[in-house]
C-alpha cells in the first residue's frame, strides 16, 4: 500500500514539494506518493474532500489557500490555531480533517539548527504582516527572543498581529511592538540594530526590496528571506552589502516539509543527510 499525499496551490506547477517528499520517502524507507494539484478558490474544498474520499492520507496547502484550509478543518492543532492558517491537512481515521501549520517550526529549525543562529535573546525584526508573517510568529516567540518588532507598510496589520499574540503565554517575557516600515529609521537610530531580520513580505517574489534604513543590522546579524530561489534575492544582496550574514527560505521549505512528513508518517526525515541532493533539486528547478 502506498500512502498518497498532494500539495494544493495556484500556481503549483513549479512546486518542489513532490521532489522533497519523494526524497523523504527514500530516506525513511516509506512508500509514499506525493503529487501536485492545482485548484481555484471555488474548487479547493471539493478537491480536498475528494482527495480524502479517494484514500489520500493528507495534503499540503500552499498559496493562496492557507486561510481557506484553516476554515474547512473539523479540528485544528495548536500550531494552526495560533497561526490562523493551515499548510498541512491530516485525514484522521474518524473522518475528521485536522489542520496543522508547520511553517513556523520549519523556519525555527532552519535558523537555529541548520544556520546555528540563536533566536533566543535576539532583537528580532519581522518585515511584513500578511499570512506568511503571522504564520511564523508563535514559534518565533517560543524561542524567546529579547524583543520582537513587526514592521509593515500598512501598520494596522502589524498591530493586529501584536494584539493577537500579546496575551499568548509564549509572549509573556517578550516585548512585542508594531511599526510602519517608514518608522524603522527612527527605531534603528534610537535603539540600535537587530540581531535577526526576517523578510516575510511578498516583495522578493517580484524582485523588489522594502525601503529599509542604514544601520538595520547589529554586529553578527542574520538576514533571512522566507522567499527562495536558485539565486539570492534583492533583500539578501542588500543585506550582505551591509555586513549581515544572509540566508534564503529553501531550508525553511525543506524543514516545514519534514515536519508535515512527521505528522503524517510518524517519522522525521534526517534532512541533513539529504542536504546536498536537496540543493541540487533547487539548482535544477
Ligand atoms: P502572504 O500570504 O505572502 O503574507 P499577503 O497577506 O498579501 O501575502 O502579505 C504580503 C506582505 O507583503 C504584506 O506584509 C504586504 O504589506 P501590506 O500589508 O502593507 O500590503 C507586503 N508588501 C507587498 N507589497 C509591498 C510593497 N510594495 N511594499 C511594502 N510591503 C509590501
Amino acid at each position: 500500500m502506498i500512502n498518497a499525499y498532494t500539495v494544493i496551490g495556484q500556481p503549483i506547477a513549479h512546486s518542489l514539494s513532490p521532489l522533497i517528499h519523494g526524497l523523504f520517502g527514500q530516506l525513511t524507507q516509506r512508500r509514499v506518493r506525493y503529487t501536485r494539484t492545482e485548484a481555484t478558490s471555488e474548487t479547493f474544498e471539493a478537491i480536498v474532500r475528494a482527495w480524502r474520499e479517494n484514500g489520500g492520507l493528507g495534503c499540503n496547502v500552499t498559496m493562496p489557500f492557507k486561510e481557506q484550509a484553516h476554515a474547512l478543518c473539523d479540528r485544528l492543532g495548536a500550531s494552526a490555531a495560533r497561526a490562523g492558517s493551515v499548510n498541512t491537512l491530516q485525514f484522521h481515521r474518524d473522518g475528521a480533517i485536522v489542520g496543522h501549520n508547520t511553517d513556523g517550526a520549519g523556519l525555527r529549525v532552519d535558523i537555529e539548527r541548520n544556520l546555528a543562529h540563536p533566536i533566543g535573546g535576539a532583537r528580532l525584526l519581522l518585515l511584513g504582516a500578511g499570512g506568511a508573517a503571522r504564520g511564523v510568529v508563535g514559534p518565533l516567540l517560543d524561542a524567546r527572543p529579547a524583543s520582537l518588532t513587526i514592521a509593515n507598510r500598512t501598520v494596522s496589520r502589524a498591530q493586529r498581529i501584536v494584539q493577537a499574540f500579546e496575551h499568548d503565554p509564549s509572549a509573556d517575557p517578550v516585548p512585542l511592538s508594531a511599526c510602519a516600515l517608514d518608522e524603522l529609521p527612527a527605531r534603528v537610530a534610537g535603539r540600535g540594530g537587530f540581531d535577526l531580520v526576517i523578510n516575510a513580505t511578498s516583495l522578493s517574489l517580484s524582485g523588489e526590496l522594502p525601503a529599509l534604513p542604514e544601520g538595520l543590522f547589529a554586529d553578527g546579524a542574520l538576514a533571512y528571506d522566507m522567499a527562495y530561489g536558485p539565486s539570492d534575492t534583492v533583500f539578501m544582496n542588500w543585506s550582505r552589502e551591509r555586513g549581515a550574514r544572509v540566508a534564503g527560505g529553501f531550508g525553511m521549505l525543506v524543514e516545514q516539509a519534514a515536519e508535515s512528513f512527521q505528522i503524517w508518517e510518524g517519522v522525521r526525515p534526517k534532512t541533513h543527510k539529504a542536504w546536498g541532493r536537496l540543493q541540487e533539486l533547487l539548482n535544477a528547478a
